[in-house]
C-alpha cells in the first residue's frame, strides 16, 4: 500500500491547478469580477462560457475573443437573465452543446442598488434585489448542478460570489446615518447558507460548492451603489487594515483553487477575501 506521506508520492500541485480539458461557464462575466475570473480560468487551461445581460453583448463578445486570443483557449458568450429559469437552463445545454462539457459553474452575478435601506427602499428595488441576487444564485446553481449529474462528471465546482456584506453590516458610507445595506447584506446572507445547502446536497456526487466573502474590490459594482469612486477609495481605506481596496488580480487566485483539484476536499466552506475589513 502507498504511503500518503511519502513526498514522491504527493500529486504536483501544477498539475491539480490544471483545468486542461474542462469548461466554465461564469455569469456577470462582463463585470470585473466576473471576466477577470473568466481569464484567470482560462489561463490554467479551462474553456470559458461568458454570461451577462444582453446589454452587455458588445462587452462579452470583446472579452471572449481577447481570452482565446490570450490563452489560446475555446471561450464564448451568451447573454440572458440569471433569475429566468428557462433562459438559465438555455444557456447552460448552450455551454455543453459549444464547449464540450461543465465542469465549474462561478455563480456571480450580482447586483447592489439604490436606496437600499430599510425606511426609503421602494418594494420593487427589494424584490430586483432578490431575484437576480438570491434566485438567481439558486437557478445558477441548481441548473448547473442537475447537468453536472447529467453528464456523470467525476467531479464539479461550483462558486458563488457573496460579499463580506453577508457577514457584516457595511458602514453607511453616504454621509447619512442609519442608512445601511439591507437587500444585499440579505441576499448575500443567503447566499453563503445556499452554497452550504447545495454542498451538502451534492457532495454524494463529488460535486463541491463553495463561497466567497470579497471585501472592496476595484470593480464595476459601487458605481451602481452610486457611489464616486473617484473619492470613495480613499475614504474606505481607514477600514481595511491593509490600507486599500482589492485588485482584480486578486480574485483570481482563489476563483483558481476554488475550480480546481487544489481544492478537492473543500466544500461548504466561504472564503473571506477582504484585506481584512471583517477582522476588527
Ligand atoms: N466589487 C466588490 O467590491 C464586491 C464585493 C463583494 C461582492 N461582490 C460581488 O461580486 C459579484 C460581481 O460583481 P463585480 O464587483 O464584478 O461588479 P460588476 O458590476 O462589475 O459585475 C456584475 C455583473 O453582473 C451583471 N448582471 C447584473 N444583473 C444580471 C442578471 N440579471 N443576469 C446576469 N448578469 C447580471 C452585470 O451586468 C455586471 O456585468 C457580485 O455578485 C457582487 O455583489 C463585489
Amino acid at each position: 500500500m502507498k504511503d500518503p506521506t511519502a513526498i514522491p508520492e504527493l500529486r504536483s500541485i501544477y498539475d491539480m491547478l490544471s483545468l486542461k480539458g474542462k469548461t466554465a461557464f461564469v455569469t456577470g462575466g462582463a463585470g470585473g469580477i466576473g471576466s477577470s475570473s473568466a481569464a484567470g480560468l482560462a489561463e490554467i487551461g479551462a474553456n470559458v462560457m461568458l454570461m451577462d445581460i444582453p446589454s452587455q453583448e458588445e462587452t462579452l463578445k470583446k472579452y471572449a475573443r481577447q481570452i482565446a486570443d490570450r490563452y489560446g483557449t475555446k471561450a464564448s458568450y451568451v447573454v440572458g437573465d440569471v433569475a429566468d429559469e428557462k433562459g438559465v437552463a438555455d444557456m447552460i445545454n448552450k455551454t455543453v452543446a459549444e464547449l464540450g462539457s461543465l465542469d465549474v459553474c462561478f455563480s456571480n452575478a450580482g447586483v447592489g442598488l439604490a436606496p437600499d435601506n430599510p425606511s426609503q427602499m421602494p418594494l420593487d428595488i427589494w424584490q430586483k434585489m432578490l431575484d437576480i441576487n438570491l434566485t438567481g444564485m439558486f437557478l445558477v446553481g441548481r441548473t448547473a448542478a442537475l447537468k453536472m449529474l447529467e453528464l456523470k462528471n467525476k467531479s464539479g465546482s461550483l462558486i458563488f460570489t457573496a460579499s463580506m456584506s453577508g457577514h457584516i453590516i457595511n458602514k453607511n458610507q453616504s454621509g447619512k446615518d442609519h442608512h445601511h445595506m439591507a437587500a444585499y447584506a440579505a441576499t448575500k446572507s443567503a447566499t453563503v447558507a445556499l452554497a452550504k445547502s447545495f454542498a451538502m446536497n451534492y457532495a454524494y456526487a463529488n460535486i463541491r460548492a463553495n463561497s466567497i466573502s470579497p471585501g472592496l474590490m476595484h470593480s464595476g459594482l459601487h458605481k451602481k451603489f452610486g457611489m464616486d469612486l473617484s473619492t470613495f477609495p480613499e475614504t474606505g481605506y481607514d477600514a481595511i487594515p491593509l490600507d486599500r481596496w482589492g485588485t482584480m488580480d486578486e480574485i483570481i487566485g482563489l476563483i483558481a483553487y476554488l475550480a480546481s483539484d487544489m481544492s478537492s476536499y473543500v466544500t461548504g466552506a466561504d472564503i473571506i477575501i477582504d484585506g481584512g475589513y471583517t477582522v476588527w
